[in-house]
């Protein structure tokens, strides 16, 4: 039986070039996401690269019954996953009583429940194959709290913290556990969650998706736990450690409050 790569969130921005790499290296692959032009699209794409078989799933992954209808979809196509990356996710920008009502829990259910139920449910049957990779995709959002974007900054903590945690559980099983932790990088991410004004959502520190995603498609492979992409990011959360909880925290939410600046302005 071939095996697959599993990848939500494939139609555009990190997924998509995640996807990439698999392709290249002939890595059969299922791609996920909610809109499915979006994904044959892609599809056409990658087989200019890939021989193997490219199935897609279009499915919302923010529905609290998203990861069991998921995985038993890919067992219904006789599909047995080897590589799941747990990549869809989205952040909401504005002070908590400004945002639409519900849009929070949307975001904790798709950027944290569902990674949950996927990893549990994928992770079982790795186990009984005796091998088998998970790539999660955090955000350097994980290493503090950040004023007007909370409940994001947190979701990223929890797949930081979650992803650590099983990495070291599986231990010797064959089952590896690697978290992506991406600072800004040119997708419609800054667009969706209303912070592509942000001072580094501008110009050279932002990273492109392509070396993000190579980034940790290569770290997965290698077992590593944790993958900070670029050196500057890497600096940033490790002097995180060094500063005050409080100071940290205060610094984040100047950086937004300018975000609201120059919203107001433009
Ligand atoms: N770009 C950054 O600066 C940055 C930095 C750190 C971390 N990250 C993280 O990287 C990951 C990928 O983001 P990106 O930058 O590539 O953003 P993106 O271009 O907006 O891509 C998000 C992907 O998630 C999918 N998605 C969103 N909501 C979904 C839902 N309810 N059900 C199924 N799929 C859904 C989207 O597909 P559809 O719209 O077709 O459903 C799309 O394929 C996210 O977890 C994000 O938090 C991004």
């Amino acid at each position: 039986m071939q095996s697959y790569a599993l990848v939500t969130g494939a139609s555009t921005g990190i997924g998509r070039e995640i996807a990439r790499c698999f392709a290249k290296d002939q890595i059969p692959l299922i791609l996920v996401s909610r809109q499915m032009e979006m994904l044959e699209k892609v599809r056409f794409d990658l087989m200019e690269v890939s021989k193997q078989p490219i199935e897609l799933i279009s499915i919302d992954l923010s529905h609290p019954q998203a990861a069991g209808e998921l995985c038993w979809r890919t067992e219904d196509l006789g599909l047995e996953v080897e590589y799941l990356v747990n990549n869809a996710g989205f952040g909401n920008f504005g002070n908590v009583q400004d945002l639409p009502e519900g849009k929070d829990e949307e975001l904790l259910q798709l950027n944290t429940v569902t990674l949950t139920g996927l990893t549990e449910r994928f992770v079982s049957k790795m186990l009984e194959q005796g091998r088998g990779r998970i790539l999660n995709v955090a955000s350097t959002a994980a290493f503090q709290p950040i004023p007007n974007m909370a409940a994001y900054a947190a979701s990223k903590a929890y797949v930081l913290h979650y992803s650590e945690a099983l990495a070291e559980e599986l231990r010797g099983t064959g089952v590896t556990v690697s978290v992506l932790c991406p600072g800004p990088t040119a997708t419609d991410f800054g667009k969706r969650a209303g912070v592509e004004m942000l001072p580094f959502f501008e110009g050279p520190l932002v990273m492109t998706s392509d070396r993000v995603a190579r980034e940790g498609y290569l770290g997965m492979l290698a077992g590593k736990r944790i993958i900070i992409n670029g050196r500057l990011n890497q600096i940033g959360t490790f002097s995180n450690r060094f500063s005050p909880r409080w100071l940290s925290c205060w610094i984040a939410g100047q950086l937004m409050q300018s975000v609201k600046r120059r919203g107001q302005t433009s």
